[in-house]
């Protein structure tokens, strides 16, 4: 159990259900062969491109270690997933990009399985 102030928890949850229907975005580009845009939302809305504007400084102060360490993992497996579907548009090959978005949803499970907040 983690606590954040109120203010910060609610915006947390906000930014959380942002990253599922970022993810679910980003299946159906992937299932309809749009990769530029299925890598755009990625770094946008979920790799080292969104820090700022989920006010991650702000927040990884609050958390324990190892959280803030899934965190920054989740960030950067989501940039390596964009760099993975901007290859399958020119490989045509998407085996590898759904590979590192498995790893970025690996890395949700593995915060959420780790830590609640209070
Ligand atoms: C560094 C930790 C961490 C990572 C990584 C993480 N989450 Fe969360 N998530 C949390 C915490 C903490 C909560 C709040 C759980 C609780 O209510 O106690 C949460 C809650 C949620 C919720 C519920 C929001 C609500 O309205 O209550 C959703 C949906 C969610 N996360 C989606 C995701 C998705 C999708 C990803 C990956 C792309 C992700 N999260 C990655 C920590 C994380």
């Amino acid at each position: 159990m983690v606590a954040f102030p109120e203010g910060l928890a609610e915006h947390t949850r906000a930014n959380m259900r942002d990253h599922l229907l970022a993810v679910q975005e980003i299946t159906a580009y992937l299932a309809e062969g749009k990769y530029d845009s299925a890598a755009e939302t990625a770094e946008k809305r979920l790799g080292m491109s969104s820090l700022p504007s989920h006010g991650a400084h702000e927040v990884a102060k609050y958390m324990p270690s190892a959280m803030a360490a899934v965190g920054s993992d989740m960030h950067r497996s989501a940039s390596e997933f964009a760099l993975a579907a901007q290859n399958a548009d020119a490989t045509g090959d998407v085996k590898p990009a759904l590979a590192a978005l498995a790893k970025v949803q690996g890395q949700c499970v593995a915060c959420h399985a780790g830590f609640m907040l209070k």
